[in-house]
């Protein structure tokens, strides 16, 4: 018993953490995302700059498929209605093939997904500028999703929902599709407003509030106007994690997983 538990945990922590807290569909699996030589991982906290241009993406080892989609969802855009939150699509690429060597990725060697069908991305890859509002952190959450038996439907399924950003809902879409459980891999990261949050009294003025980051529109992700974060905070593993929905079978050892995560 005692050596069956421990098998199980050591599988837990490749459980958690890839994928943020109450996200679904979860990965299980870590997706490697690398902006030039800074790696997002874990939920770390990452500069604003270092993180808008499209990223490079790999896993460690290869996984079977001839064809994978990039899905980049923000977790925690403000709403008039603190806490209440939205999500939006950050990026969202088809038609992707994964290398068949290893190459460097960060610190460590990664198979590569590549962009080279060329095909054009359902969405654009946007960069992260979270508004000096509340929450000023937000959850960059990226996930790996197997194509390859996907059909025309399935993919204009995806085409059509990465048509509003705002207020994405990955388990819906990829269900939708008949792709929720085709998610291979996944990762996220933090960027955090410095702040302070820019005051919202009243709801009177939220309509067009230019100070407060205020998002109008899929492409209005505001932000333009907010000074570039400087977070000084070295990388942590967000205590949340640990709340990673976990099966049924695996729910009293998770209890366990979670002492070390918040430890
Ligand atoms: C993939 O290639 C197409 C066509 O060149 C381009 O529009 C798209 O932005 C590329 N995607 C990535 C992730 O590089
Ligand atoms: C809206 O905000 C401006 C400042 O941005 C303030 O001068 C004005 O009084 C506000 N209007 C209302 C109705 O709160
Ligand atoms: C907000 O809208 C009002 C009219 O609705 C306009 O007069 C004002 O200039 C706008 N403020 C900003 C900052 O766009
Ligand atoms: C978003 O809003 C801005 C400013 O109101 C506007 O210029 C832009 O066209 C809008 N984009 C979309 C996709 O609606
Ligand atoms: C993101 O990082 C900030 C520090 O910059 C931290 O205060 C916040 O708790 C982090 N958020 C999450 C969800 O990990």
């Amino acid at each position: 018993m005692m050596y069956k538990s421990l098998l199980i945990l050591a599988g837990i922590s490749a459980t958690l953490a890839v994928t943020p807290e109450g996200f679904e569909p979860a990965a299980s699996s870590t997706l490697l995302v690398s902006f030039g030589s800074v790696s997002a991982e874990s939920g770390n906290v990452l500069a604003k700059d270092a993180t808008q241009t499209a990223p490079s993406i790999g896993t460690e080892s290869q996984l079977t498929g001839s064809s994978f989609a990039v899905l980049m969802i923000d977790l925690d855009i403000p709403t008039n209605s603190p806490p209440a939150t939205n999500t939006l699509l950050h990026w969202m690429q088809t038609g992707l093939t994964q290398s068949t060597t290893a190459t460097p990725l960060g610190s460590t060697n990664a198979f590569l997904f590549q962009n080279s069908s060329g095909q054009t991305a359902f969405a654009e890859y946007l960069g992260p500028a979270p508004p000096a509002r509340i929450p000023l952190s937000h959850r960059y959450t990226q996930i790996v999703v197997d194509t390859s038996d996907a059909t025309e439907a399935s993919l204009s399924v995806l085409q059509s929902a990465a048509a509003s950003r705002m207020g994405f809902n990955a388990l819906a879409v990829l269900t939708q599709a008949g792709l929720e459980s085709k998610v291979l891999a996944g990762n996220f990261f933090n960027v955090t407003n410095p702040g302070p949050v820019a005051s919202t009294t009243g709801s009177a003025n939220s309509s067009n509030s230019t100070s407060g980051g205020s998002f109008t529109n899929s492409t209005g992700t505001g932000s333009v106007t907010k000074p570039t974060p400087t977070p000084t905070q070295s990388p942590i593993v967000p205590g949340a994690a640990m709340a990673q929905k976990a099966s049924g079978m695996l729910l009293g050892i998770a209890i366990v997983g979670a002492v070390f995560v918040t430890l």
